[in-house]
């Protein structure tokens, strides 16, 4: 893919799953990778397995939930690469004490919405922020956020905190597109399917995995490497005349015009 190899990004939540995948993908495409997570040594993991690739990437700890660490991230780019030239927004709090209480509006903890939007949108937002200055002295680059078919659809009439914070992902999407588009940056989205990274393995939720298999047109569960593609295309010059775009990637289960 062309305008990757050569240039830094960060993915900002890289330590397992659609983060790591993506991390690895772009290190293949000879792109300098900054894993952060808060989750350390995943993101290490994540580092080693790029550096027996003979690539470049340096793991940091960062807390999307904390605007001087999401800071710390982005000056640690910039001493070790000299630059950023993109964004991979991807972390999400799905912890059991979190997206685990998370289940109907009348039985749902006022501080897991407060958790849920801080981490997730927030998160997203204090990210956007610091990289866009930068972005914007390169004459330009790219962001990607995950969001996810809970934004679009019932799913099983739960996680309404967290289907609320991606759909906020959709709307900081295109509020970023739309404002700094004419200054070179676009900002586009991916919402995934159910894809089994380590975390989905884990859960192990397997009425969710009926269900989504029950509905899907092609007849599989995700790959975190499937959103690897779609997201290295995404952060790629190849994609320049993509921007403030929702992409579904979920082999079909939501079809929209
Ligand atoms: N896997 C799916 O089926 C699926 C479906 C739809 C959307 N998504 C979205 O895709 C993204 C990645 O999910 P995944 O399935 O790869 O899960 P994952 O658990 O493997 O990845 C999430 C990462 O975020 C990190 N993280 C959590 N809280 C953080 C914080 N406060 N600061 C920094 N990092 C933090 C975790 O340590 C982890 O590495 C999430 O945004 C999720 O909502 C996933």
């Amino acid at each position: 893919m062309r305008g990757l190899a050569d240039r830094s990004f960060i993915v900002a939540g890289g330590a397992t799953g659609i983060g790591a995948g993506t991390a690895l993908r772009l290190a293949e495409e000879g792109a300098c990778v900054v894993v952060g997570d808060i989750n350390l040594a995943g993101a290490q993991a994540t580092v080693e397995k790029i550096a027996k690739l003979g690539g470049a990437a340096i793991a940091v700890r960062f807390d999307l939930a904390d605007e001087e660490s999401v800071q710390a991230l982005v000056d640690a780019t910039i001493t070790e690469f000299g630059a950023v030239h993109g964004l991979f927004n991807v972390g999400a709090d799905l912890s059991p004490g979190n997206l685990g209480r998370d289940r109907t509006l009348l039985d749902t903890d006022l501080d897991v919405w407060s958790r849920t939007l801080d981490v997730n949108v927030v998160g997203f937002v204090r990210t956007s922020r610091a990289v866009l200055p930068h972005l914007l002295a390169n004459g330009g680059g790219s962001i990607v956020n995950t969001s996810s078919g809970a934004a679009v659809s019932a799913t099983d009439g739960q996680r309404p905190a967290y289907a609320a914070s991606k759909s906020a992902v959709n709307a900081l999407t295109r509020h970023t597109a739309t404002n700094w588009g004419p200054q070179g940056v676009r900002c586009n989205a991916v919402m995934p399917g159910l894809v089994m990274g380590e975390t989905q393995v884990e859960q192990n939720n397997v009425a969710l995995q009926k269900m989504f298999l029950e509905r899907v047109p092609t007849t599989r569960l995700g790959r975190p490497s499937d959103l690897a593609a779609a997201v290295a295309f995404l952060l790629s010059d190849d994609a320049e005349w993509i921007n403030g775009q929702v992409w579904a990637i979920d082999g079909g289960a939501n079809m929209r015009a």
